[in-house]
């Protein structure tokens, strides 16, 4: 009958426009994973739960040669000349490997985008998130993850290691900067906030992936010691670190970085517990796990039972930094994990489930339809109008902790405005680690961006003479001076210290600074408070200005008040280093020089004292 053989038809195909879409087209993510996994051969499943980092790679088609489901630019793993449009055919290069394969399966390309895309030359690099957390503006930080999104996609990338959502507790913590707060209910805000604006279609429909890390606990080890010990009962775990994966599954994280740390002894990467039946169970996360950067190679001292460990406790693809050559490889890992199916040590419904975790996140995002980036993406690396957003986030991250006699804000007028400190004129400074290399360094670190001297110098009037000599040797005939100081960059676990005072040198210029007897100005660049001593009542006004990136302008929108200081701490800040040392959440500890929510304004009428009052009970 003609009806029997008329209607399948007339479901098989929708008009759209002109054009006749067939149905296969039109199922759902989930169906087309598992219509894909059903193609798959063991060898190419395999392939799927392994990133490699670029530099480990013997040879670009080892990507096509073993079906690998991702590549990583770890802190290091750079282009040549590191320009964009290097990157852009860079990264094209190992997505051309990867759609040779059988089944054209795209590769997911991941890099450690955590403040703007800050691997690359010429991206406007953002605040790091100790910043974001003091502006307390989710609609802001979404669209600073937009903006970083877009750079990411311009060179040819389609996923970004963060947010990170620690909740760091122990400031003495090196990733402190990469936290927005202590506080659970400020990071899950913030955390969502960015996984959405990361995860907006750019203009040509495709999405960068998001990936909050690091599960869990990694902002609470004992002592801040990265890769560390968390201690607590289950209780603590879930009221003050789970509840940002609640949100970033919310929001719709489709992938998340599991935590180098441990909880009670037993590192995450093993914890079949909160990985799976927490995680991917209670929470709903229908993403896929990566690792960390060689982290199951932790779990003990043989590779394939860490791979069975890991694995079996929910882990869905590694992260191999490592190359044929050398211990733990890529090739180890595949052929291990080949072996341990066979031997059944790891069930083959559990590189199912990894599999099909993977396949979806990447038909979700759009990435079969644009396994290559829109190549117009690629001239708005570093544009104006992403700037422009950064140092939005910059003017209202800063939080200014003393102002006495309304030094600030300075006239556009002065005389003379002395500069001082090596900081001022320094944008590796103002960026801190994870910029352009994995620890970041001093000097002219990127192209593009303005130092706060730039910026100083194009703030004020023509009748202004702005003069800058780091050690202070200009402070003659000053009418002003701004002291900028802080810490020098640092990444990882490089950054772990037990002592926060600031450098010798630095108090050293504030009190010379002082003793010219006009007023000064402080700007601390800092991932975390300092402990300031005397140089803070050797301040008439102190900028925390954290680390605020390449956008310096933002700084002195604050400083000659064209802009109202909003920023407020996210976090308490400590009187002296013996503050920090009582227990696992020692910057909890009794008496804060300056407690959560403190940051004063240029407002009349309000003192020191009377905001520190007002905030706490607001
Ligand atoms: C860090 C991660 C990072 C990864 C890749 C690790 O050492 O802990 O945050 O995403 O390296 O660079
Ligand atoms: C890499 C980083 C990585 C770190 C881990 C560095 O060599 O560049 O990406 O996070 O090692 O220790």
């Amino acid at each position: 009958m003609q009806s029997s053989f008329v209607r399948p038809f007339a479901f098989a195909v929708l008009m759209t426009g002109s054009s006749l879409v067939p149905a296969s087209l039109l199922a759902s993510p989930a169906s087309k994973a598992d219509a894909l996994l059903a193609k798959m051969t063991l060898d190419e499943k395999i392939g799927q739960m392994v990133q490699i980092d670029s530099g480990a790679l013997a040879d670009k088609t080892d990507v096509k040669k073993y079906f690998i489901g991702s590549v990583l630019s770890g802190g290091g793993s750079d282009p040549a000349d590191n320009l964009p449009a290097t990157w852009l055919q860079f990264a094209n290069s190992f997505q051309d490997q990867a759609l040779q394969t059988r089944l054209k399966i795209p590769l997911l390309y991941g890099i450690d985008a955590v403040h703007g895309n800050n691997n690359i030359d010429g991206a406007v690099i953002f605040p790091h998130n100790v910043g974001l957390g003091a502006m307390h503006n989710p609609e802001l930080a979404a669209r600073a993850a937009r903006v970083t999104a877009a750079e990411v996609a311009g060179v040819g990338i389609q996923w970004a290691f963060g947010p990170c959502v620690a909740v760091a507790q122990d400031i003495r913590w090196g990733r402190t900067y990469e936290s927005f707060s202590d506080d659970p209910a400020l990071v899950s805000t913030l955390g969502a906030a960015q996984i959405r604006g990361m995860e907006t279609p750019l203009p040509n429909g495709f999405t960068v992936l998001a990936c909050p890390k690091h599960f869990l606990a990694d902002g609470g080890t004992k002592n801040g010691v990265d890769e560390g010990n968390a201690l607590g009962d289950e209780a603590l775990m879930r009221n003050t670190f789970l509840p940002p994966y609640r949100a970033a599954v919310a929001a719709g994280a489709k992938s998340i970085m599991v935590s180098f740390s441990s909880w009670n002894g037993e590192k995450m990467h093993g914890n079949k517990h909160l990985l799976t039946d927490v995680l991917k169970g209670e929470l709903g996360f229908k993403g896929f796990l990566v690792s960390d950067w060689a982290a199951i190679d932790q779990l003990g001292p043989n590779y394939k039972n860490d791979i069975e460990t890991s694995i079996n406790a929910g882990l869905d693809m590694a992260m191999i930094p490592y190359g044929p050559g050398q211990n733990n490889n890529y090739v180890d890992f595949i052929n291990d994990l080949k072996d341990l199916v066979a031997t059944g040590r790891v069930p083959q419904a559990r590189i199912d489930d990894a599999v099909r975790r993977i396949l979806l996140a990447k038909i979700e995002i759009g990435l079969f339809k644009y396994p290559n980036a829109d190549p117009k993406l690629v001239s708005e690396v570093g544009s104006p109008a992403h700037r422009a957003v950064a140092r939005e986030c910059v003017r209202e991250s800063v939080v200014l902790l003393r102002n006495e006699n309304r030094t600030l804000p300075l006239s556009k007028n002065l005389q003379h405005l002395v500069v001082v400190g090596k900081a001022a004129d320094d944008l590796g400074m103002q960026c801190g680690g994870w910029t352009i290399s994995w620890q970041g360094s001093t000097g002219a670190v990127t192209h593009g961006g303005t130092t706060l001297l730039t910026a100083i110098k194009q703030a004020v009037s023509k009748n202004t003479e702005v003069t800058y000599s780091p050690e202070g040797d200009n402070l003659q005939g000053a009418s002003a001076i701004i002291v900028a100081v802080g810490e020098m960059p640092y990444a990882e676990m490089k950054g772990d210290r037990s002592d926060l005072s600031l450098a010798t040198a630095d108090a050293a210029l504030i009190e010379k600074a002082k003793a010219a007897g006009v007023p000064v100005v402080t700007v601390l660049y800092s991932g975390r408070p300092q402990v300031l001593g005397a140089s803070l009542e050797q301040s008439d006004a102190f900028v925390a200005a954290w680390l605020p990136g390449t956008e310096g302008e933002g700084l002195t929108d604050v400083l000659f008040g064209d802009f109202q200081p909003a920023g407020k701490l996210s976090r308490p800040w400590p009187r002296d280093n013996s503050e920090l040392n009582s227990s696992v959440f020692a910057s909890h500890a009794a008496e804060p020089l300056f407690v959560p929510g403190y940051g004063l304004s240029y407002k009349a009428g309000m003192k020191a004292k009377e905001i520190k009052t007002a905030a706490v009970h607001e």
